[in-house]
This record gives C-alpha cells, structure tokens and sequence, in this order.
C-alpha cells in the first residue's frame, strides 16, 4: 500500500514571511488527515524556515532543484547536502521547466537523482511529454526515455523508494489537466517500465505523482486512478486553503 503525496511546488512564489505564514497556517488545516504524506517545496532561501515552521509535524520540506557537486566554484548552484542541512528531505530534479528555460537534459536529471540520493534526500523526478509529443504519438516513447535514462544507474531499491511525478507539458499552468483516464493510462505505463526495469517490489513501492492543473475539484477523481499515488501541486498550491482542501481530499479523517 502507498501513502499518498501531496507535494506543492510553489515555483518563485513565496518570500520567508509568507512561507512561515503558509505552513503555520497549514499545520492547523491539515491535523486532522490521517494518512496522506504532505510536502512543500518553498525557494531555496525558504526552505530553512519552511523546514523550522513544519517541525515535529507531518509536513515534509522539499527543494525545488539542486546541483550535484559537492562544493566548488559554481556560481549561483546549491548542493544537495546544503538543501538537506538547510532542513529538506526531498528534491525536485528534471520539472519541465528546468528542462525547457535551463535545458536540463535526461543525463542532468541523473547526475541530479543519483545526487539527491546520496545527500540522504528523497528525489521527485519530473518526466512528461509536450503537446507536439504527444501529438505526434510520441508520449509513451518519451516517457520511457526519461525513465530509462533520468533512472540510469540506480538500483531497485532506491527506485522505491523515490517518486516520480508525471507532468505532462501541455498540462502545466494551462487550466488543461489530463482527464483521469489519460493520467491512468501514462501512469500505468510508468509502472510497467518500472516493474520491467527495476523490478516488482521497486514498481509497487515506488510513488507516481500526477502535476497539471490539479485543484480541489479534481484531486478525488484523478486520485482514484489505482496507479496515480498523488499530485505534484503548482498554481493550486498557492493558497493554504485550496492546498489543505488537496490534502483533505486525498486522505481519511484521522481517528
Ligand atoms: P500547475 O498546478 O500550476 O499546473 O503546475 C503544475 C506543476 O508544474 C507542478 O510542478
């Protein structure tokens, strides 16, 4: 059984007043949902103090991005163990807008994984197609090369125990979300490769997020789709209220 996960990425939003304001408010909001993990990935300047706001809570801390040099002469770049001291269990690595205004290759999404993973941190792999991929009936096969090469050199049990998140391009910011059947279809097609690539437990332990225009409105019906474990969150993560109303939905009152 996976827990779902319900992840914010706020993007640049958000200074360190507004996200110790944000996560104060949503302690409250999200205590009585019982098991759905919870995560928000603030900029990097406020992670440290997104990290303080949620402690001894459920509420998880991701970065948004990170480098994957250890230290050096590489201006404006973070470590992934800078991220984990600042207080983040999980990295965002490979979101589409990385690959597309910073052209982050499938080989940059790797060294980036491969270096979440050895800081400790838990990666959230970015993969999906753009409108004209999938036009020209090319999703499935740009799926499986972001998984094959984005994945390359990790072992089943780190696949586990890491979480991808499937974003189709045309679906980001667009007010266009997939319908539940076409996020179904993507995601059990992750799955398959996962199962043929990494192995069974890797695929079943392993947890697909859904990104694109997720709301509270839709949140229940893509989530009922049995391989889709969670939604990777941007516009609608924003608002506290619409965010919790996300986690709400997604879990069960706590007892
Ligand atoms: P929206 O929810 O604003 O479409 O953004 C999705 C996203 O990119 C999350 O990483």
């Amino acid at each position: 059984m996976r827990t779902p996960l319900i992840a914010g990425n706020w993007k640049m939003f958000k200074t360190v007043a507004e996200t110790v304001a944000f996560v104060t408010d949503l302690r409250d909001l999200v205590k009585a949902t019982a098991s759905v993990d919870v995560v928000v990935a603030p900029p990097f300047t406020a992670v440290h103090a997104a990290a303080n706001a949620a402690r001894q809570t459920k509420i998880g801390v991701a970065a948004q991005d990170l480098y994957w040099e250890k230290e050096g002469a590489f201006t404006g770049e973070v470590s992934p163990a800078m991220v984990k001291e600042a207080g983040a269990a999980y990295a965002i690595v490979g979101h589409s807008e990385r690959r597309r205004l910073f052209g982050e290759s499938d080989a940059i999404v790797n060294r980036k994984a491969l270096a979440a993973i050895g800081a400790g941190l838990t990666p959230i792999v970015c993969i999906g197609e753009t409108l004209e991929e999938r036009e020209r009936g090319e999703m499935l096969a740009v799926l499986d090369r972001q998984i094959k090469d984005g994945l390359d050199q990790l072992s089943a049990d780190q696949v586990g125990a890491l979480v991808v998140a499937y974003e189709p391009v045309w679906a980001i910011g667009t007010g266009r979300t997939a319908t539940s059947a076409q996020a179904g279809e993507a995601h059990a097609h992750i799955r398959k490769r996962l199962r043929q690539w990494f192995g069974g437990d890797a695929a079943d332990r392993c947890r697909i997020l859904y990104g694109g225009s997720v709301k509270p409105d839709n949140i229940r019906e893509l989530i009922a789709e049995e391989d889709v474990d969670g939604a990777l969150v941007g516009g609608a993560s924003l608002d506290v209220r619409s965010f919790a109303d996300l986690v709400t939905r997604s879990g069960r009152p706590a007892v």
